[in-house]
């Protein structure tokens, strides 16, 4: 048995979990700092840092707690180390090498996005939120690889092709905003909140997907798995000045606006899945939470095997850290103490 602690501080969200065999959550305690940056309608880097310094002890402390296990049991630490905000990002890094050290265990560094990944190969309960394929069994990971990865973050988008552990090639990514990125912004604009994809996903149910027609962006074939959801967000507005006082429904408006993204990264997907020849298609990322995406990539991917991570998983968490970690514990891929968080770290 392998018993990992996992500590994930990359942007807005602390969080700590004890994972076992790369597959059982023992323990998964985030602690979000929405509520100080909502105000600002974005992620504050300097306050980010200062929460998580506030709150990293406790967090990792009530994780060991939850997973009714000590400190001594444990035999490697996983830690992001990229991509996200340096400041945030140090304070994990720093928590991870002191435990390390003075435990005298191995430490990961995990690549944010590729822990995204693995979120769909964690074993969940169905009080954890199950949602969608999430299965009650453990996984075989390497039976499903190679497998299509749409990675829809709000810093990130991209369609990955995985062929092993560690193994991937990016088929496309986005030349702008991310598809989180123009839900937060799109939200913004319309003065709905912070973060703007749940608010709008919830908001997108009461209304009519055929209400507008906006254009698809970037859904034709010549430009390959690349996309862009910049001007779609200036669709938005312009759309909104141009009628305004006409009666639009907000939850018409934001229907449309979902089902337009959701349609560009359905497409994209499945189409990669035919190219390479893949039978399993999975999510990874924040916006997998959105209900539209999950809804639509399993009705238009039947046939495939469509993974989706419970709800609770799709948002940044440190159990996805410490299925990675197991992986990369197993095939010796560890740290030594000069691990350095980086800032822009690719997949
Ligand atoms: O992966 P994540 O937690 O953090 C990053 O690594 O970026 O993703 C956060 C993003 C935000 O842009 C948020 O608005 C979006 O995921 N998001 C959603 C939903 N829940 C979170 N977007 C659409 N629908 C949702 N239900
Ligand atoms: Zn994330």
């Amino acid at each position: 048995m392998t018993l990992i602690l996992a500590i994930e501080t990359s942007c807005d969200e602390t969080s700590a979990a004890v994972v076992e065999d790369g597959q059982e959550i023992l323990s998964c305690v985030i602690s979000s700092q929405i509520e100080f940056h909502k105000k600002y309608g974005g992620v504050v880097p300097e306050i980010a840092s200062r929460k998580h310094i506030e709150v990293i002890n406790p967090v990792i402390q009530e994780a060991l707690d939850k997973a009714k296990i000590k400190q001594n049991d444990l035999d490697a630490v996983a830690v992001t180390y990229g991509p996200g905000l340096i400041g945030a990002l140090l304070v994990g890094v720093c928590a991870a090498k002191a435990i390390a050290y003075s435990l005298n265990i191995p430490l990961i560094g995990i690549n944010h996005l590729e822990g995204h990944i693995y979120a769909n190969f964690l074993k969940v309960s169905r009080d954890q939120g199950i949602q969608a394929s999430s299965s009650l069994k453990p996984r075989n990971l390497e039976t499903l690889m190679p497998f299509i990865c749409l990675m829809v973050s709000g810093g990130h988008t991209m369609l990955v092709l995985v062929e092993d552990h560690g193994k991937y090639k990016v088929l496309g990514r986005t030349r702008d905003d991310a598809a989180g990125e123009a839900f937060d912004k799109v939200a913004r604009l319309l003065k709905l909140g912070y973060p703007g994809g749940p608010i709008i996903d919830k908001l997108a149910k009461e209304g009519n997907p055929n209400t507008i027609e906006f254009k698809r962006p970037m859904i034709e074939k010549q430009f390959g798995y690349d996309f862009s959801f910049s001007g779609i967000k200036t669709a938005v507005v312009t759309y909104v000045n141009k009628t305004q006082d006409s009666g639009l429904k907000t939850q018409d408006l934001v229907a449309s606006f979902q089902q337009a993204v959701v349609d560009v990264l359905v497409d994209k997907t499945l189409r990669a899945a035919k190219e390479y020849n893949c039978k399993t298609v999975c999510l990874a990322g924040g916006v997998a939470a959105n209900s539209c995406l999950r809804k639509n990539l399993q009705e238009k991917g039947q046939g495939l095997n469509i993974l989706i991570p419970p709800l609770s998983l799709c948002t940044d968490n440190a159990a996805m850290v410490g299925c990675l970690g197991y992986y990369k514990l197993k095939q010796s891929q560890t740290a030594d103490l000069k691990l350095a968080p980086v800032a822009s770290l690719g997949l």
